[in-house]
Formats: C-alpha cells, structure tokens, sequence
C-alpha cells in the first residue's frame, strides 16, 4: 500500500479521495505545523506528500524520504517552498493548485486595498476601543479609488484579476510589469506594460502578484519606496519575501508613501517586534488570499487528485513544470 503524509489538516473532500485510492494516510493533525524534525521523520518511506507552503521541502527532505517518493502536491499555487532542482534531478513531480484561488485572492487584494486607502484598521479600532466620539469632518480621511492607476507588478493569474476588478469595478487606469507583455490576460481592460521605474513613479496603488524567487527577492525595498508617489499604497497577497519589511515600515513612518495592506510576511507569523505592527497606516492579515469555503475546498480537490493521478503514473492535474 502506497503510503502518503499530509502535513496538515486539510478539507475533507481532498482526505477522501486519497483514502478512496486505497492510500495509507498519515495526516498531521497539528494546529501548528510538524517541527523540522518531526516533517522528516515522517517523510521516511513515503511515497507522496501533501504539502504545505510552511513546510521546507528541501534536499534533505526528500532525501530522508527516500527514493521511493514521486509526487509532492503543494497545497498552494505558489512552490517557493519546495526545491525545484533537487525534484527534478531525483524525477519527484510536483503538483500545486493554480486557477481554483485566483478570484479569492485578488477580492482580498482588493479588500486590503480599500481597507490601506480608506483607513479601516485605525476606524475599527476607534470603535471597538470605545474612541469613537463624534461625526468627523476632517478626521479618518482616506482617498479614492475611482480613476486612480493601479500598477500590477506581475501579470499572471491573480495579476490579472486584480486589475480587472480595479478597470473594471472603479475605471482604474492599469499598468504592468512582467517578464513580457501578456495582452491575453487583459480580457475586458486596457493595460500597458511598463518598465518597473515607471511603474512605481506613475501608479496610486502598487499591487505586488510575483512568484518568490531569487530575482524578485526584496524588489521592494529602500529604492521601490523612493521612486513611488508619497499618496501611494502598496499590497502585497503574493509572498513576503518580495518586500524588505524595515524599508517599507521607514517608508510608512516617515510619509514617504500613503498605506499599506499586507496579507503575507516574512517570516510568517510576523515577529512580534515588528516595526509594522505599530503602524496605524498598515493593515496585515495573517496569509487568508485562499480562505474561501470554495477555493479550499477545490485546492483540496486538485491536491489529492495530483497525488493520485501521479502515483498511479499518470500526468498530474496541475503540474509544476521542472
Ligand atoms: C498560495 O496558494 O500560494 C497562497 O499563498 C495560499 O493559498
């Protein structure tokens, strides 16, 4: 019997068909994530493995594993976490959930950056502080959405669909980087694909949708927030680690830019000496882009389907190409 480890909890529907496959499940039942030292002693002898985006799925991992190991199905889109290179060198496949949490995530993308601009951290926490005095009339002031620009830094799935609901929801002007122009994302909206300089002097609000990799590594740092407008807000629901955090809690403290709205830090969960967890101008959410009933659920799906589908030799639902 081919035996499988899934580091978390997941939904049932994805636990189900891994058990209706005939699998030997171990199911790590933690609210936490397993230590380092429990992830590889359970990794030995497996034949798959139901990943997590906080779980380190390094050499050592998968040589622990050992050589029987042939799928890793990421319970994620994005793969930062995992090796690439050691899985192609050992022939590993690797299985993650694209499509199913792109709408989620950019609706949260959006919810923060209403929240950054219209200032809901500092107003719900008047309220429920009991703070909330008066009607102000020049106080909690915010700024729009309507007609501002909106610069994409990444033009993929959820790139796109946050610039769509931006052109689409508030006539927003849409701007881009990416590695090239990808005109066939731009369904339904005009966007024009800048360079980066351009795209934080020009855009109001600078919407980060990039993979983590070496090259996108601290993009945002000292030198991002110089060159971007002192009105301006930043998001960022794509990896923490594109931000250099201290450079954007300076750039909030001294004014150089507008807000922020963050869903992913880095680490995770952000060091309680934060500098950006004193700021009134920066709302976080603890990495929630997915946390719908609906796009867990089907991330569920495609991940216990990559696993079976992949050791049953056959091609995984969604694969990571290597
Ligand atoms: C992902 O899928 O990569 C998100 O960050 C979590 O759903």
């Amino acid at each position: 019997m081919k035996r499988i480890f899934v580091t978390r909890a997941i939904p049932e529907n994805g636990l189900n068909i891994l058990r209706t496959a005939g699998f030997d499940l171990d199911v790590w039942s933690g609210d936490l994530p397993p230590a380092r030292d429990v992830l590889l002693s359970r990794a030995k002898g497996v034949h798959g493995v139901l990943s997590m985006l906080s779980d380190g799925i390094d050499r050592l991992f998968m040589e622990t594993a050992g050589p029987q190991l042939k799928v890793i199905s990421n319970f994620a889109v994005g793969v930062n976490n995992i090796d690439l290179q050691e899985a192609a060198a050992r022939n590993i496949l690797i299985g993650h959930t694209p499509d199913v949490l792109t709408d989620a995530t950019a609706d949260l993308a959006m919810g923060l950056l209403l929240s950054a601009a219209r200032r809901f951290g500092e107003a719900f926490s008047m309220v429920q502080e009991s703070r909330w005095k008066t009607w102000e009339p020049i106080g909690h002031i915010g700024t729009d959405l309507k007609g501002k620009t909106i610069g994409i830094y990444g033009m993929g799935r959820i790139g796109s669909a946050v610039a769509r609901r931006a052109a689409r929801g508030w006539d927003m002007k849409v701007l881009y980087t990416s590695r090239s122009p990808h005109a066939e994302l731009c369904n339904g909206f005009e966007a024009d694909h800048v360079d980066f300089d351009t795209l934080l002097e020009k855009s109001d609000y600078v919407s980060a949708h990039a993979p983590l990799t070496p090259e996108t590594k601290k993009v945002f740092n000292c030198r991002a927030f110089e060159r971007m407008k002192p009105s301006a807000v930043f998001i960022n629901t794509a990896r923490g680690g594109l931000c250099d955090q201290s450079a954007l809690a300076d750039a909030l403290s001294s004014g150089q830019i507008f807000a922020a709205g963050l869903d992913v830090t880095d680490p995770e969960p952000i060091l309680e000496d934060s500098p950006l967890l004193g700021l009134p101008n920066c709302v976080i959410t603890p990495h929630i882009g997915s946390a719908t009933k609906e796009s867990r659920a089907a991330m569920a799906t495609i991940a216990a389907e990559n696993l079976r589908l992949g050791l049953a030799d056959q091609p995984l639902r969604c694969a990571v190409p290597l």
